[in-house]
């Protein structure tokens, strides 16, 4: 990928992090994250209004801090990067608003960046990843299978016909009353258990590209109702987060099969599993596919990967242009690239 010269700002609000991060090309100087968790323990999910004021609050700290921890100057900056699209529109716009006035003021491009194409770049960052490639990306929102053509070609395979994966394990920790964010909570309850102690169903019948988590979701329920106290917490979030790996790798090595990519890449929140990245990394290694997976901080909402995107895209634009047209949308109007 070609990337612009010099340090780009890249800034995201899409969900319940607000993130400032400062990169050159797959340089990351800065990425700062100021995550809403604790309100959202509060209120048990994300309650959109509060979301938006607590990114208001926390947005030009951010920023501050992404700039110090880069040794960048403001004006330095060659370019500005935002997720716009999709997500909750009150929230998307904290961060579209505080773009472009940066970008007036500074008077440097602004690029508005799709949030799942940040997501399905990241494992660039960090590798060379070859195209084609079927990118696995499993959030708090979607569940894709993408082929990766190259950057900017992008073909959905499959998706979640119910629930996301990050959805479900948000839902199942609340039924095992392990709290929010429920990813981070399984992971760490079922650290201690045994994932064959409890038989789950796995959705949909193969073969497949698409995905169904709520009879998952369903059976975990009936599992805690019918076990009440003695149910082993540990066993069931191991069963549970193993059948969700295991589902969501095999379809994952089935497409590349279907489509002959020889690379897998594994991004978005729940890709910072480790069981998940164990699941896929055996499976890719049994179907001599090449497996990538960013580090962590890379997996949930982070600004580099927008800088990321942004940096690139701004290679390819005149440079000059200023795209204050940005606007947040919250959803995608359906044929959009992914
Ligand atoms: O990509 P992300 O940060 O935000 C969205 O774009 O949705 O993903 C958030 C999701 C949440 O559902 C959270 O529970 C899940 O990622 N997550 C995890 C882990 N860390 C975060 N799921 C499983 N295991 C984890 N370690
Ligand atoms: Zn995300």
């Amino acid at each position: 990928m070609e990337y612009v010269a010099g340090p780009v700002l890249g800034i995201e609000t899409s969900c319940d992090d607000t993130s400032a991060a400062i990169v050159v090309g797959k340089r990351i100087l800065s990425n700062v994250v100021s995550s809403q968790a604790d309100l959202q323990k509060k209120w048990g999910g994300i309650v959109p209004e509060a979301a938006a004021r607590s990114h208001t609050e926390a947005m030009l700290p951010a920023i501050s801090e992404a700039l110090r921890g880069s040794a960048v100057g403001l004006t330095d900056l060659t370019g500005i990067a935002v997720t716009n699209r999709p997500g909750l529109v009150g929230a998307l716009s904290v961060g579209v608003t505080t773009a472009k006035a940066l970008s007036l003021a500074l008077g440097i491009p602004l690029v508005g960046v799709h949030h799942l194409e940040s997501h399905t770049l990241s494992p660039l960052i960090e590798s060379d990843v070859p195209f084609p490639h079927v990118c696995l990306l499993v959030s708090g929102g979607h569940t894709e299978l993408i082929l990766v053509k190259r950057p900017g070609v992008y073909s959905k395979l499959g998706g979640t016909i119910d629930d996301a994966a990050g959805e479900a394990f948000d839902k199942a920790a609340r039924t095992l009353g392990l709290g929010y964010p429920g990813g981070p909570a399984i992971q760490e309850t079922g650290a201690a258990g045994d994932a064959k102690r409890y038989s789950l169903p796995r959705g949909l019948k193969d073969p497949s590209f698409n995905f169904s988590f709520s009879g998952l979701k369903t059976a975990v329920m009936l599992l805690a109702e019918r076990e009440g106290e003695a149910l082993d917490r540990p066993s069931a979030a191991a069963s549970f987060e193993a059948t969700v790996a295991e589902v969501l790798s095999h379809r994952a090595i089935f497409a590349c099969r279907e489509t002959g990519a020889r690379a897998v890449t594994l991004v978005g929140g729940v890709a910072a599993n480790l069981r998940l990245r164990a699941t896929l990394a055996r499976a890719a290694s049994e179907a001599r596919v090449d497996f990538f997976v960013p580090g962590a901080s890379l997996c949930t909402d982070n600004a580099a990967m927008v800088a990321h995107v942004g940096a690139w895209r701004l290679s390819t634009s005149r440079g000059d242009d200023f795209d204050l047209d940005t606007e947040a949308v919250s959803s995608l109007p359906t044929g959009e690239a992914i």
